[in-house]
């Protein structure tokens, strides 16, 4: 019996109810294994402007920055489309990250037998499957590099910076997870073109040293797009920048079928990781009882494991995802013929009942 304290940030959309549905099946966890999980729930993102006019409340990166974990829904819509960009919901997310240095966030797609029919690629590509972990810088390039705007709206730059310490560190955990994997890593970057991708090639090639059995090759991002599309068998770890780490991971999460299936993890110098699913807040779903809570869910599964230790417990909650999934229930997102559609509560409820 172990005790830990779980930040919730259901955020906005479809956040609230996806963290429920979390949360229903980490109940079933815990009165199966006699955890104690302790909820503390915290607002960022819109309904943090709404409520406080700021995405991020120091309050809630207090609290975060105090629990053992965050599971955190999606943030974001349209409601806060005209705020200034310092103001917008997704400051909120990029400042947690920040806040609590969670500079790798791994993101694995693993294309599941049983919905093979929700890719949108043929069969003869995915005959060898899918199972590949993106890991994505979090915390640095262009997403927080120095940005401006002429004061007559004429021109806007963003800037993509990274030191070679800043690579160094998301090297080694790529590195590491692939020695766990099939000791393969596929470095992305635009070389060709960037300074910074230079710098980024350079610095893996130099770091790769360390690990003589891992396999260390080289893709230009256009390249890798189009692999993933047309031989995504081939991969086992990506390890990219934060933007092309941003659209490679969706990319792959809906050739494993939908960007509904999908988890990922955030970790950073401490024990206490970031959860989420990848897609976002899906505004125009939002309230209607039809969002795939299995990202979340299988995130839960995640912090069990990455932060928690729980590792069985993990594996409790992936099994019990493909049971459902086995018994042909579906949420909206991955229906197709044949298969029992059920909405967000149902399928979180149909999960915890697995465990
Ligand atoms: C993601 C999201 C975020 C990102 C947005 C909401 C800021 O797309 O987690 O992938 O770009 O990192
Ligand atoms: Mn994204």
């Amino acid at each position: 019996m172990a005790e830990f304290n779980i930040a919730l940030i259901p955020g906005d959309g479809i956040g609230p109810e996806i963290v429920s549905g979390a949360v229903t099946v980490l109940d079933a966890v815990s009165k199966k294994y006699g955890h104690k999980f302790n909820y503390q729930e915290v607002y960022m993102g819109g309904c943090a402007i709404d409520k406080y006019g700021v995405p991020l409340p120091q309050e809630t990166v207090d609290i975060c920055k105090k629990s053992d974990s965050v599971l955190l829904g999606a943030v974001g819509g349209p409601k806060w489309d005209s705020q200034p960009s310092e103001n917008r919901p997704e400051k909120g997310l990029l400042g947690i990250r920040k806040a609590l240095e969670l500079y790798s966030n791994l993101r694995p797609s693993i294309l599941k037998p049983q919905l093979k029919d929700a890719s949108p690629l043929k069969d003869e590509k995915l005959e060898k499957g899918l199972n590949v972990m993106v890991v994505r810088e979090l915390t640095g390039g262009i997403y927080f590099g120095e940005r401006k705007k002429a004061e007559d709206g004429s021109w806007a730059s963003d800037t993509e910076k990274y030191s070679v310490e800043e690579i160094k560190r998301i090297g080694k955990i790529a590195f590491e997870t692939a020695m766990l994997r099939d000791k393969r890593v596929v470095s992305v970057d635009k070389a060709n073109v960037l300074e910074s991708s230079r710098l980024w090639r350079k610095t893996m090639i130099e770091l790769s040293a360390d690990y003589p059995e891992v396999e260390l090759t080289h893709m230009y991002v256009d390249n890798a797009a189009m692999q993933l599309a047309i031989n995504p068998a081939q991969f086992d770890v990506i390890v990219t920048s934060n933007i092309f780490g941003d659209i490679l991971s969706d990319l792959s999460s809906a050739i494993a079928g939908s960007i509904g299936m999908l988890p990922s993890a955030s970790l950073g110098a401490t024990k206490c990781g970031m959860y989420e699913p990848i897609h976002g807040s899906a505004p125009d779903i939002a309230g209607m009882d039809i969002a795939n809570p299995i990202a979340t869910i299988v995130s839960a599964a995640m912090m069990l494991e990455m932060s928690f230790g729980l590792v069985e417990e993990a594996k409790a909650i992936n099994d019990a995802v493909d049971k459902v999934l086995d018994q042909n229930y579906r949420t909206t997102d991955i229906m197709s013929d044949g298969m029992k559609k059920v909405g967000c509560k149902e399928m979180a409820k149909l999960i915890a009942e697995n465990i």
